[in-house]
């Protein structure tokens, strides 16, 4: 079989391949728990689940535009304003299917082969293989200062003339930094000087805790018309507990827009009407869903960050907004893949190998889960590697003995 240079060069989502293996185990009835999560556990906002449910009554279920439909464009506009204190037009807006299809379009109507992308690590898992899928190269930046949080001078020394665009996540997946407001700032006045594409992955903005906020991009751009390079994506997956339900979306010049949209007309016609009516009904209803899951995880957060206190190897620097958190596991094994295998393999624990965040010796935990499971996970996992845990453990009715060490 021939398979494309893309076919054969572009990997499977780990993420996604975490959640298969998580349902065949769970399905054979093993004692699995989920700590490599991506998604929240409540239930979709009651708005939500209305506004779809009297769309779908009227039996009318149509093609929607291409770009999204004028409601939820509307939606967005107000969403944008409340959020960002930027008044923008249907013109500069596209919804796709999640943030992942909005920043896959955005790439698409950028890149040209060989073209360079740049961002900081540890890094989201996808865009290395979304820059991939446009011929392009993808280029992650390790901050120097050893922190999770970048600095203009790290971005600076990786441009070069090839550099199209420069892709920023914060709060970030998978360290649950924000990056504070000098860097945004930086980062901002940088791309608008130099005409570089500055996409701000923005899926996490509304899960921030300690009273935080997330800096605003728009305050520090001086041009907003057709020649600006900044590009914001959004969605409802994650802080409206709406994955399933694929809404995301993107903000940006007019004409970057309609190429997105040209794009996205022949991949896919656009998201479903239905869904549309599902985040729109998200987004303008009651928030009070928003603010109880961010309590939620703030306390998910203490828990998790107490329990890997406990560890003495573990070094972690506390997320201050997402659902992960990403500790330094390199004491114990500094093969991430290896660790994480080990794991499964011994305890049934789902974690994400930090190799794949382009940060080896880490491994990827999320909070997203329950109090239950977060606890019970983490106590497996230091059975598992502490040299001086007891030589039996229990998980329900199974007895597990340490054969190694
Ligand atoms: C940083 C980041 N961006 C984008 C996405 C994709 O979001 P969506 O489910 O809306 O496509 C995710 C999902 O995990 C993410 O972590």
């Amino acid at each position: 079989m021939s398979l494309s240079l893309i076919g054969r060069n572009v990997s499977e989502s780990v993420t996604l391949k975490m959640n298969e293996t998580f349902a065949i185990l769970k399905a054979k009835g093993e004692p699995v728990i989920h700590l490599g999560g991506g998604e929240p556990k409540s239930k979709a906002p009651i708005d939500a689940i209305t506004a779809i449910a009297s769309h779908l009554n009227t039996g009318e279920v149509r093609y929607a535009a291409a770009d999204g439909s004028v409601e939820m464009k509307k939606a967005v506009i107000r969403y944008t304003q409340e959020n960002y204190g930027r008044l923008v037009e249907p013109k500069n807006i596209i919804i796709s299917s999640g943030a992942k299809q909005a920043i896959m379009v955005a790439l698409q109507a950028i890149l040209d082969p060989q073209d360079e992308v740049i961002f900081p690590a540890p890094y989201w898992v996808s865009y290395p293989d979304m820059v991939k899928l446009c011929g392009a190269i993808p280029v992650p930046v390790v901050p120097e200062n050893g922190t999770f949080t970048p600095t203009l001078q790290d971005i600076k020394q990786n441009v070069s003339s090839y550099t199209k665009a420069i892709i920023i996540n914060s709060p970030n997946n998978p360290s649950g930094a924000i990056y504070p407001k000098s860097f945004i700032k930086d980062i901002v006045e940088f791309a608008e000087e130099k005409g570089i594409y500055l996409i701000m992955d923005d899926i996490y903005q509304k899960l921030v805790f300690d009273g935080e906020t997330v800096p605003n991009p728009f305050d520090y751009v001086k041009d907003f018309t057709d020649n600006s390079k900044l590009v914001i994506i959004n969605g409802v997956s994650k802080a409206y507990a709406m994955t399933g339900f694929r809404i995301g979306w993107a903000v940006g010049n007019k004409k970057l827009i309609k190429a997105m949209a040209n794009i996205q007309g022949h991949q896919t016609s656009g998201t479903s009407i239905l869904l549309q009516k599902a985040a729109i009904g998200g987004i303008n209803g009651v928030q009070s869903s928003v603010a109880s899951l961010r309590s939620t995880l703030e306390n998910n957060r203490k828990v998790l960050v107490n329990h890997l206190k406990a560890f003495d190897g573990v070094h972690l620097i506390e997320p201050k907004g997402t659902f992960y958190s990403f500790a330094d596991f390199s004491a114990y094994d500094k093969d991430s893949a290896r660790l994480s295998k080990f794991l499964l393999d011994k305890v049934r624990v789902l974690t994400v190998p930090g190799v794949e965040f382009g940060m080896e010796g880490f491994l990827r935990i999320s909070f997203c889960g329950s109090i239950k499971d977060i606890t019970e996970g983490i106590e497996r996992i230091k059975w598992a590697i502490d040299p001086n845990s007891p030589n039996e453990l229990y998980i329900g009715e199974r007895k597990l003995v340490r054969d190694w060490n």
